[in-house]
């Protein structure tokens, strides 16, 4: 079983507090990111999985075993991960497959066996007629898949990642993010990835953690995450939004009312009461932009500020009122600033956070 689970975590350095109390349950197969801004702790908890960190506080385990505990680690090799890193950490001076034998050969397997494993592993990450080749001839995102192909290839119950396409140019980071979530799929290995790109972590994860200042800040399916984000935090760190803060006017089993600036906002969330803070958050992409005054509610006339023309979508800020709104034209419109426009969101769309989720500045 290569269920992992984490409770109470907690690691310091020195008096800083790296990881501040992390509960995690990981389910045999499952693919999860640990997504969050630079320090948030990602990768010290990564560490702390793999065995190359000790624990303040908590727990880890691995199936029903123990490995870490305050005083107790169990060692890295001892614990059946695979890890793949940022920087790919191959060899130049051995060929792509002494490369990816290297582990079996410490372990001492034989050597048909070991000719037969490299010979799949290279076949999975596509890499099947370059065994021969020496690893520095190889371009980068040829080496990651050869780190990858390194861990693979030992078998383990579970696989850790440390931002291992970050070095790669953008173009083939995107494609070795559907690459690596299909092997993934493939084999079936719990899996454990930290990235600071929330798109990448979209693409990849069965469920996302998003972290901050060493905790837990929501985890969830990325579609959960994109529509229902807990926080303020959430809300900005993952997609664009539009952030509205306001007062309930009015709140019924129907609706709340709100009122934010110049708008009085109708969302089709409940259980607020009127005179309390909130946040309304609305993504750009459920703005809609018409030229026509639309039916129904949350409808404002609007002045095009700025507008950005990307192919695919336009980038629009708008102004209503005092109240500047962000939105993103699908298909792309070519409207000249200064054009008077009208502005809808659907109250479906407008997500209410009650101040308290705000965090303390
Ligand atoms: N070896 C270390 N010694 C001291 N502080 C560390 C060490 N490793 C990490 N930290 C600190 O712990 C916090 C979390 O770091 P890290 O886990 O690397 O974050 P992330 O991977 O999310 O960017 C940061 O404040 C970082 O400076
Ligand atoms: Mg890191």
């Amino acid at each position: 079983m290569s269920r992992v689970s984490i409770r109470g975590l907690v690691k310091r350095f020195g008096p800083a507090v790296a990881v501040a109390g992390i509960d995690l349950e990981i389910a045999d197969g499952e693919f999860v990111v640990l997504l969050g801004p630079s320090g948030c702790g990602k990768t010290t908890t990564l560490r702390c999985i793999a065995g190359l960190e000790g624990l303040a506080e908590g727990e880890i385990r691995i199936g029903d075993q123990v490995v870490s505990r305050p005083g107790y680690a169990l060692p890295p090799e001892r614990r059946e991960m695979g890890m793949v890193f940022q920087s790919y950490a191959i060899w130049p001076h051995l060929s792509v497959a002494e490369n990816v034998a290297f582990g079996l050969k410490l372990k001492k397997l034989p050597a048909a066996e070991i000719r037969d494993r490299v010979a799949r592993a290279l076949d999975l990450v596509g890499l099947g007629r370059y065994g021969d080749r020496g690893a520095s001839q190889l371009s980068g995102g040829q080496q990651q898949r050869v780190a990858l192909a390194r861990a693979v290839v030992l078998e383990p119950g579970v696989l850790l990642f440390d931002e291992p396409l970050s070095n790669l140019d953008a173009k083939l980071r995107e494609k070795m993010r559907f690459e690596l979530r299909q092997l993934q799929q493939r084999l079936g290995i719990t899996s454990i990835y930290v990235t600071h790109d929330q798109q990448e972590a979209m693409v990849i994860a069965d469920r996302v953690v998003l972290m901050n200042g060493g905790r837990i800040e929501q985890m969830g399916g990325p579609i959960e995450l994109y529509q229902r984000p807990k926080s303020l935090f959430a809300a900005e760190f993952i997609g664009l939004a539009n952030i509205l803060p306001g007062t309930v006017a009015s709140s019924s089993d129907g609706g709340t009312t709100v009122s934010a600036g110049a708008l009085a906002l109708h969302s089709a969330d409940t259980g607020f009461r009127a005179g309390q803070r909130v946040t309304a958050i609305c993504r750009p992409e459920n703005l809609r932009v018409s030229i026509d005054r639309p039916e129904g509610p949350n409808a404002w006339q609007a002045r095009l500020d700025l507008s950005y023309f990307l192919g695919n979508i336009a980038d629009v800020y708008l102004s209503v009122g005092d109240v500047q709104l962000r939105g993103q034209l699908s298909p792309p419109e070519t409207w000249a600033p200064g054009k008077s426009l009208w502005v809808q969101m659907p109250p479906d769309k407008v997500i209410l956070l009650p101040d308290e989720a705000m965090p303390a500045q």
